[in-house]
């Protein structure tokens, strides 16, 4: 059996160099354990006389609590230590650069559309809006479109089932009836918006897209303010070098009725592949409002006149940047939506 200077020093010597709580532990367990060191020697104190057991009892006793003050000494350091390598590890280094979050933007169309409307709202006009889901009123027979009449053939549309003739709207055109029902002119207004059309998808096709249609009712309106309003647009949007022009056309809704072309945005005019040699490319539809429109929306035409127009923004803007693909649009393709 040590003496118990020897087994002090022998602990004391363990506990300092034990590297980690687990170390310690068995150091504890060692000397201060169920059958260790310091046990043993009480256990063996009988054998001794009482004199000697007094005396080794009393230094055991002593030994056993130094090496207890030891240990606890010895495990709070290691405790701390074990906490700074946590905390070590999970700093946080606020030198170290950040990561970027990224960032979306509106959708090339959104800002198509508060571009126009911020140019019309210049010009006095309120932005109003409407349902896309139609009646086949609204859509068709107030524009002076009937039933059975052919110009049908170019809004062919989605229809809703259910008793009442309920429809996917073709243009934004019907919220003239709307807006002229509740409101007595002078106005002039444009009317953004979703609209639909039955059609084989294909690069200038798709089944939804957005359309712009304009309107401005007064006593006088003529096809000179009418004029006037459009080329100022155009020239905000494309730039003050374009040209335009008005060619015949038709529309059930307007009398007379016009196609407005802007010369050619890739080529000056001069004709190429994208005005198919004409030097003109066509931005939209328009004319002076037909006098069964201006009936349909409970207005006198001997009182009221005016001109509307209509035109899809994804086509402007596939112009003004030269895409060649109306899908593009709708298919949120990063690569191409980063681009705006
Ligand atoms: N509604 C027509 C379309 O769907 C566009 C249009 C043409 C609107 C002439 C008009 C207009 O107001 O006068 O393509």
């Amino acid at each position: 059996m040590s003496s118990c200077s020897e087994i002090k020093k022998q602990a004391l010597k363990k506990v300092k160099g034990a590297k980690n709580l687990k170390e310690l532990d068995r150091v504890y367990k060692r000397y201060l354990g169920g059958k260790g060191e310091v046990f043993l020697v009480l256990k063996n104190l009988k054998d001794f006389s009482e004199n000697k057991r007094k005396e080794i009892g009393k230094e055991i006793n002593l030994v056993k609590k130094d090496i207890e003050e030891a240990i606890k000494e010895k495990q709070e350091a290691l405790k701390e230590i074990a906490i700074n390598e946590i905390i070590e590890k999970d700093k946080l280094d606020i030198t170290i650069p950040g990561k970027k979050i990224k960032k979306g933007h509106l959708h090339p169309i959104t800002l198509t559309l508060r571009k126009i409307q911020e140019i019309f709202q210049n010009m006095g006009f309120s932005i109003i809006e409407g349902p896309e889901v139609e009646t086949e009123w609204y859509n068709f027979d107030a524009l002076n479109i009937p039933k059975d009449h052919p110009a049908r053939d170019a809004w062919d549309t989605f229809w809703l089932q259910g008793n009442e003739k309920l429809l996917l709207r073709t243009h934004t055109s019907p919220v003239q009836i709307r807006y002229m029902e509740k409101n007595q002119p002078p106005f002039r207004i444009i009317v953004p918006g979703r609209v639909f059309r039955h059609e084989a998808t294909d690069a200038s096709h798709e089944i939804n897209f957005y359309h712009l249609e304009g309107l401005m009712i007064d006593k006088q309106i003529s096809m000179a303010n009418f004029k006037a309003v459009m080329e100022h647009f155009l020239k905000s949007f494309f730039g003050k070098k374009i040209k335009m022009r008005l060619r015949p056309s038709f529309f059930p809704f307007t009398e007379p009725s016009f196609e407005i072309d802007i010369s050619c945005v890739a080529c000056g005019g001069k004709g190429c592949s994208v005005c198919k040699k004409t030097g003109w490319l066509e931005t939209m539809g328009a004319g002076m409002v037909h006098p069964n429109v201006l009936k349909a929306g409970g207005l006198n035409p001997k009182d009221w006149q005016g001109f509307a127009f209509g035109m899809g923004v994804d086509r402007l803007i596939m112009m003004k940047h030269k895409i060649n693909d109306i899908r593009l649009f709708y298919n949120n393709d990063l690569r191409f939506l980063k681009q705006f």
